[in-house]
């Protein structure tokens, strides 16, 4: 299959290209800076908030290979702090990032699925596009959108064979933690104190969470199954439980367990 995932200097990127590539699909995977190649792997780059760019890199891909199966949208990063405080450039990285650049992805790939009569787009929500985290909520809001749109994309797009898939990690080991860009306003730790406290608990979360490869198996999985599942958690146990009690209790009793988890 010609498999296409963006984000692929590090994290679940890195290692899906990896294991795809092994397995012996055409692997393309964007980046924005030079990265020491995974052997097999044809790199594009490419900043996913740039949508002239990201339409000029399928089309790329398409010259080469004349089709695309699958659509890996893996690209992401999070912005941390009281949402109070956060400054629209941030929020407008997050959404751009996050948001946007899958709507650039999936635009620019449908009309090739669509002539093609199929093909699979897997984007990467998380636990944080099911429930709004603390301290992560423009994280959260991007994930969220991720989710609205891909459930109404998924009816529109079945008709022509196209398959949509929503990956919600937990917490995983990746360069996602420490590329986070968490708020160093002042005022913001004065109004919050309990703000550094909470974050801390996130960051030894991720550090000590999943191993990328896990991740990198299931959308391996994922690629190969006919008829995927709408959505896979992707988590430690405790964390498949939070995703399932928050669809189960009324609201006010699950913000009073996330609250007290998160010491707030
Ligand atoms: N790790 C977790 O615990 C976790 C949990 C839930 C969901 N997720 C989601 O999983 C996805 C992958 O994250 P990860 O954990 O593998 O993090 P990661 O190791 O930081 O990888 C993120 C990738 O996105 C790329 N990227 C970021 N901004 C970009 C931009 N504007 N244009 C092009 N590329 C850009 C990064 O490239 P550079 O190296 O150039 O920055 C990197 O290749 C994200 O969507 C994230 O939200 C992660």
């Amino acid at each position: 299959m010609v498999v296409l995932v963006t984000g692929v200097s590090s994290g679940f990127g890195l290692e899906t290209v990896r294991l795809l590539s092994q397995e012996g699909h055409v692997v393309y995977g964007t980046v924005r800076r030079d990265v020491e190649p995974v052997p097999g792997v044809h790199y594009l780059k490419v900043d996913v908030r740039d949508r002239k760019a990201v339409e000029k890199v399928v089309g790329q891909l398409i010259e080469q290979e004349g089709r695309i199966d699958v659509l890996v949208n893996n690209v992401g990063m999070g912005i941390g702090g009281p949402v109070e405080f956060a400054t629209e450039e941030e929020v407008r990285e997050q959404m751009d990032t996050n948001f946007m650049g899958l709507v650039y992805f999936v635009t620019a790939v449908l009309p090739y699925m669509r002539e093609q009569g199929g093909g699979k787009i897997v984007a990467l929500s998380s636990i944080g596009g099911v429930m709004g985290l603390p301290f992560q909520g423009f994280y959260s809001a991007s994930k969220f959108a991720i989710e609205g749109y891909c459930e109404a994309l998924r009816l529109e797009v079945q008709q022509f064979g196209v398959q949509v898939v929503v990956v919600r990690p937990g917490d995983f080991s990746t360069g996602f933690t420490a590329s986070r860009k968490k708020t160093a306003n002042a005022e913001a730790m004065r109004v919050y104190p309990f703000y550094a406290e909470s974050m801390g608990k996130v960051e030894r979360d991720e550090r000590g969470g999943l191993e990328p490869q896990v991740l990198a198996r299931k959308i391996s999985q994922i690629i190969r199954k006919k008829k995927p599942r709408h959505g896979y958690v992707v988590a430690s146990l405790e964390q498949r439980i939070s995703v399932f009690l928050k669809r189960l209790l009324p609201a006010c009793w699950f913000a009073k367990i996330l609250g007290s988890y998160y010491r707030l």
